[in-house]
């Protein structure tokens, strides 16, 4: 292990919980690996815990008092349990035993660390120590399930012999590859930095005051790439049409109505972006003109004239310098073949072509990611999904920034 890939704990407040397994002795190498990559480290034992190693020792090597009551009048003084539980940015339970993941999973409260958790917003991680025949037994393996539902990450257990004369999985990890598992928890994203601007939802182009032409585009893939791409550490700008979505965490977004707002809001934020993802189910067409009073029926049939509304990725795509330029698709028949046709004709480098009605308001999706080859007239193409949309939106971004490193050469 290289001293470098511990270079992410440095400043980070990581709360280790110990419960009670022989595996709690390598709790003080794995205290001191963390100190030495920088990180600040406050222990909290379970009174299981404290018959396998002493509080002393882990005081000693973390350099801060060692929590273990609940109900302690000298720490509420100081660092009470809910401060503690405000105070990391990692838990870390090591060893977590079979009795504590059972505990952990019901929603105990009656100790230190189980209280920390329930009332921690911090992210967890548990590294699992027990007998073979406890690890695979299925109430812990249904415990962990659980566990891993609400977002815990569990590191290990290693397989090997163990202290009971065992042999099977069960082991804790050790404390180098613990350490390391932490510090990757806090390693910057894959596409930490990238600036990618995503349209999204359909756009509303009013009749009247009170009457529009629209589409039934949920939003929802719009949505998911902007989730997948911030969490994935891009800096991302989120354009939306009216859409019943919330706005993901760290995503910058601005609500527009009509396809020309939705143009100059693009062209208002397009200087300087990596990446444009044209998602919105833009109208074609809107009403020539807008009528200022609600329209009163009296003829059987009345007519509405359109006109063409602005091709915002079509227009973006014109420009130069231009970011690499991701189109959608959704057809009702020939998809592939109308796909083909739009990434060429509105100058794309990728285009993701899909069934439009199985696809608008749906949890999940198929589509085809098509794009030129090298050869002239090439096009080549990846089908993607079925899958849910945020994990289809993954596999996007990740085809997106291949995409995207190939354009930097
Ligand atoms: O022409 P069509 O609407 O099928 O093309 C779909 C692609 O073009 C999508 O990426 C969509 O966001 C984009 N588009 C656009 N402006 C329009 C129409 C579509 O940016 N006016």
């Amino acid at each position: 292990m290289s001293f470098n890939k511990l270079a992410t704990l440095a400043n980070k407040r990581i709360l280790l919980g110990m419960t009670g397994g022989i595996a709690a002795y390598k709790c003080a190498e794995l205290t001191r690996l963390l100190i030495k990559a920088g990180a600040d480290v406050r222990v909290v034992m379970t009174k299981a815990a404290m018959e396998f190693i002493t509080p002393l020792t882990m005081q000693a090597l973390s350099g801060n008092r060692v929590h273990h009551e609940l109900l302690d009048a000298d720490a509420e003084a100081g660092m009470g349990h809910i401060e503690l539980a405000r105070w990391p940015d990692l838990i870390l339970v090591a060893p977590a035993s079979a009795d504590f993941l059972a505990r952990m999973a019901s929603g105990h409260a009656g100790d230190l660390l189980t209280t920390l958790l329930l009332a921690s917003k911090a992210p967890v991680a548990l590294a699992p120590a027990m007998n073979q025949g406890m690890w695979l037994n299925a109430a812990t393996q249904a415990n962990l399930d659980t566990l891993k539902s609400r977002g815990c990450t569990i590191m290990g257990p290693d397989s090997g012999s163990q202290a009971c004369g065992d042999v099977g999985p069960g082991r804790m990890l050790e404390p180098a590859d613990l350490a390391e598992a932490c510090a990757e928890l806090f390693a910057p994203g894959w596409l930490t930095g990238l600036r990618i601007m995503i349209t999204a939802g359909p756009t509303r182009e009013p009749i009247d005051p009170v009457r529009y032409i629209s589409n039934h585009s949920s939003g929802k893939m719009g949505y998911a790439l902007a989730a997948e791409a911030a969490a994935a550490g891009a800096l991302v700008s989120l354009i939306s049409g009216p859409v019943n979505l919330a706005v993901p965490d760290r995503v910058h977004a601005v609500h527009v109505i009509t396809a020309r707002e939705m143009l100059d809001a693009c062209l208002g934020g397009i200087d300087g972006q990596d990446v444009f993802v044209g998602v919105a189910a833009v109208a074609d067409y809107r009403p020539a003109e807008v009528v200022s009073h609600k329209i009163k029926k009296s003829a059987d049939t009345m007519q509405l004239s359109l006109i063409r509304n602005p091709d915002i990725i079509g227009t973006l795509a014109a420009r130069s310098p231009r970011p690499l330029m991701v189109g959608f698709a959704a057809e009702t028949d020939n998809v592939t073949a109308y796909g083909e046709d739009k990434l060429t004709r509105k100058g794309l480098d990728l285009l993701f072509a899909n069934e439009a009605t199985s696809t608008f308001g749906s949890e999940s999706i198929s589509a085809t990611a098509l794009w030129h080859g090298t050869e002239s007239d090439q096009i080549m193409s990846n089908v993607l999904g079925p899958a849910g949309k945020n994990l289809v939106a993954r596999q996007m971004l990740r085809l997106i920034h291949t995409k995207w490193l190939a354009a930097q050469q």
